[in-house]
């Protein structure tokens, strides 16, 4: 374990996280190297024996340091604007490597992806493949393209984070997909090169990306058969990780069943991974402010808000709360809130944690996903730093946002 308990202190790595908070303040994002660096190298290496390329999710958590450690280790990008395609290319990831996603690309994020030589543009409509093709064409070159498409698979997460069914607004309906060929390869300035597809995030059984990949490579398979060059399978990211109880999928399973699907196609194979990347690489640490105590409930305000961390208010997510220095006994239940002015600003409900006083420090685990990126300013509380820990070296990834940075 990488933050684990020594002497009833919460480390990360080889530094005690109550040591990290008195250099920077609360709350603060700690990540460790060590598991972002893992977590990669398990994907590498459960498909080192393909033509893959791995490309992290930077939506899931896109400060700079993480994507240059990510490129070092041979990452590429999946994006999904144009303000992540230049943090993809701020990093170093060759364009080649860059996979540009997203249902609503504006023409000046095509413009800029294509000047930028990017990899891979998935289209998810017909409206944007002709929009791609015009700006192409004014630029003189040729889009690669890759189609999304969706499988109509329920994923069986949450309905929020879903996107390979039907009604789910994400690629090219299974029943379109003829037709959508057919209209994008008389367009002179797009170059089909593949198929995409993502059924969604937070999936924990092997159950649905089986089904998703079948039809995907059985389709693959139908339109070389009609005479399209298709060289590349794009089969997006998703894969889970343990909150709570979930079972996640191992990654050398994943990797068996994509093998078993590709084999027979000869193709460039795709990834789009983020939270199992980031997920547990990172914590979010908060002081508790205040214990009110009421007739129905004890609450811990803590100095974390959902402005901070998003996912309880927005999914209703859990996460696991501990304190940074372990209580003996854990015998006291709180509802850990923060300060924002809305109700669902609550981190957990009835929590067991041992007896807090203000000032003492809780850690909510598994926050390097979908914390910080999806972090925001609202009732203008200011961006929290990010540190990134590796051995028993700290560093300050991200500043804390000043107020005159915040106030302009
Ligand atoms: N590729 C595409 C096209 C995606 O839409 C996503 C995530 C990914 C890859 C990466 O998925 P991952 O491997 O991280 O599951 N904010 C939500 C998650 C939203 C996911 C959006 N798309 C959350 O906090 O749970």
């Amino acid at each position: 374990m990488i933050f684990a308990y020594k002497n009833s202190r919460l480390y990360a790595e080889n530094i005690a996280v109550s040591d990290i908070a008195k250099q920077v303040g609360t709350p603060f994002y700690c990540y460790s190297k060590q598991q972002l660096t893992g977590n990669f190298l398990e994907f590498k290496n459960a498909f080192s024996g393909i033509d893959a390329t791995i490309c992290y999710a930077l939506k899931s958590n896109s400060n700079h340091n993480i994507i240059s450690l990510l490129q070092k280790l041979g990452s590429g990008a999946d994006t999904v604007s144009e303000g992540e395609v230049r943090a993809a290319l701020k990093a170093g990831i060759s364009p080649d490597k860059i996979v540009f996603s997203g249902v609503g690309k504006t023409k000046r994020e095509m413009e800029f992806g294509l000047r930028s030589n990017i990899g891979q543009f998935n289209v998810e409509s017909i409206e944007e493949i002709e929009l791609l093709n015009e700006v192409a064409g004014k630029l003189g070159v040729k889009a690669p393209v890759s189609i999304r498409v969706n499988p109509d698979v329920d994923a069986k997460t949450h309905d929020k984070i879903s996107t390979g069914r039907k009604s789910d607004k994400f690629g090219i309906a299974w029943e379109d997909v003829f037709l959508v060929f057919d209209k994008a390869k008389h367009l002179k300035n797009i170059d089909i090169q593949g198929i995409t597809t993502h059924i969604g995030s937070q999936i924990t059984s092997l159950e649905p990306y089986k089904a998703a990949f079948h039809k995907v490579a059985e389709l693959f398979k139908t339109l070389r058969e009609m005479g399209y060059n298709l060289a590349r399978l794009d089969l997006g990211g998703g894969i889970g990780i343990k909150y709570k109880d979930e079972n996640p999928i191992k990654i050398s399973d994943y990797a068996d069943i994509i093998k078993e699907v590709i084999k027979p196609l000869n193709v460039k194979l795709f990834l789009e991974p983020g939270r199992r990347i980031s997920g547990n690489a990172g914590i979010l640490v908060s002081e508790v402010q205040y214990i009110k105590k009421t007739i129905e409930r004890d609450f811990a305000i803590i100095d974390a808000g959902m402005n901070d961390l998003a996912r309880p208010a927005v999914y209703g997510a859990y996460h696991e709360i501990i304190s940074v220095d372990e209580g003996l006994e854990q015998h006291n239940i709180y509802d850990v809130v923060g300060p924002v002015c809305e109700s669902s600003d609550i981190f957990g409900k009835e929590r067991r944690l041992k007896e807090l006083r203000s000032g003492d420090l809780l850690a909510i685990l598994c926050a390097g996903a979908y914390g910080a990126s999806m972090s925001s300013v609202y009732n203008l509380r200011p961006l929290i730093p990010e540190i990134m820990v590796d051995g028993d070296k700290v560093e300050i990834i991200r500043k804390r946002q000043t107020y005159e940075e915040l106030l302009g």
